[in-house]
């Protein structure tokens, strides 16, 4: 699959974000181009990008354009300023997912170390840093894979949540990238990827890059899980993740939690596949995590069609947090973690 996200560059100083707008799949395929760092929140804030790292490098890109758009400041601390303000906004078109306020002080961290450079030098390194980040991503992914595989059995049947593929990501993906890695060595493995309302993450994403690469995938409405669970139908449960707290509490797509409890209560080992990008290491517990509470909309419609009575009271978060007691392992591109252990990546 191409990158989701990547900067176009025009010059090593100019250039632009493009990315594929997951708003419209799988009816169609195409990019969108993000030229200015207010699209920028526009573009993550209505989900044309979305998934804890695709979010981050879209915020690695919103600082270049802020910075690109500063570029005439007339001295540094203006030039600093002005970005950081823009930076801050951006921050906050989504709250849960940590990999965003991570990539956006990867890059502002770059300003502040370059103090005695120029604009334009600055604007340089931003771009440069960017596509590191970009790069860097996919060679996690890789890792996460590869660590992860080694928990997938011979010819299991692996259950998923939401979307944590390549499209979540630059590419490969981090729990998808678990199920690239196995599927490689093993073609006999098979997915059950459930629907994830409201957003259809599952459905509409999960399913499309899946079969694109010709994984055996079966679709399953949120309600199934402990349905195929029971029938011992599923080997192995492995999600991605927005934020984990230091003690392992991991936020991912609202339902999660419900897959993780019947997991336990099933005896199929659940795991988390995330970069160490997800780790916030100011959180102790998954309790300090905010959840993203989204508009109504999206739980009250189908296809722009309404699936219920106007009447009724709907609340909508984003996100929910699996207690660590739930996972199995963390997998990360440093191997794989007890969550209770996953604090040892800061040490
Ligand atoms: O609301 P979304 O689609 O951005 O939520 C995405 C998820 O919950 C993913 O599982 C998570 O970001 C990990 S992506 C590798």
């Amino acid at each position: 699959m191409e990158k989701t996200i990547y900067w176009q560059k025009i010059s090593e100083t100019s250039g632009f974000s493009r990315m594929i707008d997951q708003t419209v799949i799988p009816e169609e395929f195409k990019t969108v181009d993000i030229k200015s760092s207010d699209d920028m929140y526009d573009a993550i804030k209505t989900m044309i990008v979305r998934g804890a790292p695709a979010i981050g490098i879209a915020g690695a890109h919103g600082v270049v354009l802020s910075a690109i758009e500063n570029k005439e400041a007339s001295d540094y601390k203006t030039f600093l300023s002005e970005i950081e303000k823009q930076a801050e906004y951006i921050n906050s078109s989504r709250p849960t997912a940590v990999n965003l306020k991570w990539a956006i002080d990867n890059q502002l961290e770059i300003i502040r170390k370059n103090s005695d450079k120029t604009n334009e030098e600055i604007i340089e390194l931003l771009v440069q840093n960017a596509i590191r980040l970009e790069d860097e991503d996919i060679r996690i992914n890789k890792k996460i894979g590869e660590y992860g595989s080694s928990v997938v059995p011979k010819g299991a049947t692996i259950m998923t949540h939401c979307n944590a593929g390549a499209l979540a990501t630059v590419g490969w993906g981090t729990a998808l990238g678990v199920v690239r890695s196995a599927w490689e060595k093993d073609k006999t493995i098979k997915v059950f990827a459930d629907e994830t309302r409201p957003r259809q993450q599952g459905a509409r994403l999960t399913t499309y890059e899946l079969t694109r690469d010709g994984i055996d995938t079966t679709l399953i409405t949120d309600g199934m899980g402990a349905y195929f669970m029971n029938k011992g139908m599923i080997d192995v449960v492995i999600t991605g993740a927005d934020r984990i707290a230091l003690n392992g509490d991991s936020a991912n797509k609202i339902g999660t939690y419900m897959v993780a409890i019947a997991a336990k209560y099933h005896n199929v080992p659940f795991y988390i596949a995330a970069p160490k990008s997800t780790i916030d290491p100011n959180i102790k517990s998954g309790k300090e995590i905010v959840i993203e509470l989204r508009n109504k909309e999206e739980v009250t419609m189908i296809n722009g069609k309404p699936v219920c009575t106007d009447k009724v009271n709907v609340i909508n978060p984003g996100f929910d947090v699996t207690p660590a007691s739930l996972i199995t392992g963390i997998i990360t591109e440093y191997g794989i973690f007890k969550p209770d252990e996953i604090y040892k990546l800061f040490e």
